[in-house]
C-alpha cells in the first residue's frame, strides 16, 4: 500500500516538473533581460552558491534590473540603490502583505490573516508595529531593555578579576537573549531571583535552544521544505509556541505594550490558543534572528579595531561618568542618542554583515520607471526583489568595501538600535574584553543569505573579566571630549520599511 502511495507521489511529481519544462516563458516587450537558468529551477544552484556573485555578475551583464527564475517563481532584482525608494513607492502595485504573510503563515504555521474574516482586524495588530516600536513608547521599551540587559549581565559578571575564557557568539547570544525576551515577554511572576539563573536560568536556556533548532532550519524552510519533514524545528517551534500560549503569558510580569495589545487583539478575533501562541513565536523570531548576529559583529568589530575600541570606550565612560555611581543604570533619549561613536559602530557592522532581501508581489501587470528614466514592464505575480547588500560591497561607493571603517545604513530611532548601543555600552563598561585569537577574516555564513544579519560562519574565542575600575572610575574621570562623529561619519542609504514608520 505504502509503495503505491510513493509511486503515485513520483508519478505527479514527474508529471507536475514536465508540465513546467515544456512551458518556459518568452521575454514580451518592454520586460526586463530574462536570465537563463533550468525549468522550473532556474538559477537556484548559481543563486544558491553565492548570492552577492551572482547577483554582481548578473548585473553587469544585464544592467540595472533582470529577472530570474528560482523554484518556480520569476523574481527581478533591481539593483540600481536609486531606484529603490521608486520600488517602495509603488505600494499600489507591489504587495508587502501578500508575500510576507503567506511566508510567515507556511514557516509559522499561524492562522491565514489576509483572510475576508480577518483582514481588516489584522490592519490594526500590524499597526501596532508603529505605535508600540517608535516615536515615545520606544524610551520605555529601551529603558526596560537596559534594566534587563544589566540583570543579565549581573548575574554573569565573574566576582574575582580571573579571565573567564567564552565564544564572542555565546557570550552575546546568551545577554541578548534573554534580555530581549524578557523585554517583549515579560518575566515569570513571583520570581526571586533573575531569569538566566538557576532553574530558572535552564528554562530560559531551552527556549534559547529551541529558538536556534527552529532558526537553523529556516534556510530550508523558506527554500520550501515542509516543516513536517524537519521533525527537529518542528518540535523546536512547537515547544516555543507552548511557552507563549495566553494561559503562560498570563502568569508573566512587565509584558511589553506590543505583546499586551496584541494579546488583546488575537483574543478579540477568537483564534484557537495554539494559532496565537505560534504568532507570538513569529514576532519571537523578528525580534531576535537579526538582532543577535547584529550584536554578535558589532562587539566583534569594536574589539578587532583598536581604534575604534579606544574611542568606544572613551565615549561609554564619558556617558557613565554623568551618572550617579548607586543606582541602576538609566539613560535618556538624549544620551542615547548622544552616543555617536556607538552607532556609527553598529552602522558598520550592519554594512558588513546584512544580507537582507526585500520582496514584493506585483498585485497587477504595471511598468515601473526607474531613477535612470528606464521603463520596465512588471507581470502580475511576479517578485520584485531588492538586495541592499549589493550596494552595501559595491567599491565604487565604497572604496575597500570589506574593510571595517566607514558606515551605511540608517537606522535612526529604532529597538534594535538601542538595545545593541546598550549592549556594548554594558560590556565595555562591566569587562576588559579581548579576543583569543586574531582570525584574519571572520567571514559570515553565506548560507543564510536573504534572511537579513548573517551570522559568523565560526565562534571566536573571547576573554573577559571585571574591569578594576568600573566604580571609580564614574566617580573620579575627568571627560575627554573628541570629535568622534568626524572618525565614523554616518551617511543615510536604505531604512528599512517598518522603521521608517509607514
Ligand atoms: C539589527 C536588527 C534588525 C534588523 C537588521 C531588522 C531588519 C528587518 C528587515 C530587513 C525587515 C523586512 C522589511 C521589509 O521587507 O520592508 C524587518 C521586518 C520586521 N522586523 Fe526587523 N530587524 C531587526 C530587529 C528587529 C527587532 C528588534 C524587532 C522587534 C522588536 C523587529 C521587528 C520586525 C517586524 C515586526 C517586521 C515586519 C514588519 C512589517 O510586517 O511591516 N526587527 N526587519
Amino acid at each position: 500500500m505504502a509503495a503505491w502511495i510513493l509511486v503515485t507521489f513520483l508519478l505527479v511529481g514527474v508529471c507536475f516538473l514536465l508540465s513546467r519544462v515544456c512551458w518556459s516563458r518568452t521575454r514580451r516587450a518592454k520586460e526586463p533581460p530574462l536570465v537563463k537558468g533550468w525549468p522550473f529551477f532556474g538559477v537556484v544552484l548559481e543563486y544558491g552558491k553565492n548570492p552577492l556573485g551572482f547577483l554582481q555578475s548578473a548585473q553587469q551583464k544585464y544592467g540595472d534590473i533582470f529577472t530570474c527564475q528560482l523554484m518556480g517563481k520569476y523574481f527581478t532584482f533591481v539593483t540600481d540603490p536609486f531606484s529603490f525608494s521608486a520600488v517602495m513607492r509603488q505600494g499600489k502595485n507591489l504587495d508587502f502583505k501578500k508575500f510576507s504573510m503567506g511566508f510567515s503563515q507556511r514557516i509559522f504555521g499561524h492562522t491565514d490573516f489576509t483572510s475576508p474574516m480577518l483582514s481588516e482586524s489584522y490592519r490594526d495588530v500590524h499597526s501596532l508595529f508603529r505605535q508600540t516600536l517608535q516615536g515615545p513608547p520606544l524610551q520605555q521599551l529601551s529603558q526596560n531593555m537596559l534594566g534587563n540587559l544589566q540583570t543579565a549581565f549581573q548575574h554573569c559578571l565573574p566576582s574575582e578579576r580571573c579571565w573567564k575564557e567564552e565564544g564572542l557568539q555565546c557570550f552575546t547570544t546568551r545577554i541578548m537573549f534573554e534580555a530581549g525576551f524578557v523585554t517583549l515577554f515579560g518575566k515569570k511572576a513571583g520570581l526571586l531571583q533573575p531569569e538566566g539563573m538557576g532553574a530558572v536560568g535552564s528554562c530560559m536556556q531551552k527556549v534559547m535552544q529551541d529558538f536556534h533548532a527552529f532558526d537553523g532550519a529556516f534556510p530550508a524552510l523558506a527554500a520550501g521544505v515542509p516543516i513536517t519533514l524537519c521533525r527537529r524545528a518542528w518540535r523546536a517551534r512547537e515547544a516555543l509556541a507552548k511557552g507563549l500560549l495566553h494561559r503562560e503569558l498570563h502568569h508573566r510580569m512587565c509584558i511589553s505594550d506590543l505583546i499586551q495589545r496584541r494579546m488583546d487583539a488575537f483574543d478579540r478575533m477568537h483564534l484557537n490558543e495554539t494559532e496565537k501562541a505560534r504568532t507570538h513565536v513569529c514576532m519571537l523570531w523578528a525580534s531576535q534572528a537579526n538582532t543577535l548576529p547584529a550584536a554578535f559583529w558589532s562587539l566583534y568589530y569594536t574589539l578587532r579595531n583598536p581604534e575604534a575600541f579606544a574611542v568606544a570606550l572613551k565615549e561609554v565612560d564619558l556617558i557613565l561618568a554623568q551618572l550617579p555611581n548607586d543606582k541602576p543604570i538609566c539613560l535618556s533619549k538624549e544620551q542615547l542618542e548622544s552616543m555617536t561613536v556607538l552607532e556609527s559602530i553598529i552602522k558598520e557592522a550592519l554594512r558588513l554583515s546584512s544580507a537582507s532581501i526585500m520582496i514584493r508581489v506585483a498585485s497587477d501587470d504595471f511598468i515601473l520607471t526607474l531613477d535612470s528614466g528606464q521603463e520596465a514592464a512588471i507581470r502580475k505575480g511576479d517578485y520584485i526583489a531588492l538586495y541592499p547588500r549589493l550596494i552595501h560591497l559595491d567599491p565604487d561607493i565604497y572604496p575597500n568595501p570589506l574593510e571595517f571603517n566607514s558606515c551605511s545604513q540608517s537606522w535612526d530611532g529604532f529597538f534594535a538600535m538601542n538595545e545593541i548601543k546598550q549592549f556594548l555600552l554594558l560590556a565595555l563598561w562591566h569587562y576588559d574584553l579581548q579576543l583569543s585569537e586574531l582570525h584574519d577574516t571572520l567571514l559570515p555564513d553565506r548560507t543564510r543569505a536573504g534572511f537579513g544579519i548573517l551570522p559568523p560562519s565560526q565562534d571566536v574565542f573571547l576573554r573577559y573579566r571585571a574591569r578594576a575600575d568600573r566604580g571609580r572610575q564614574r566617580l573620579t574621570r575627568t571627560p575627554i571630549l573628541v570629535d568622534l562623529s568626524t572618525r565614523f561619519p554616518a551617511s543615510r542609504v536604505h531604512t528599512p520599511r517598518h522603521h521608517q514608520g509607514n
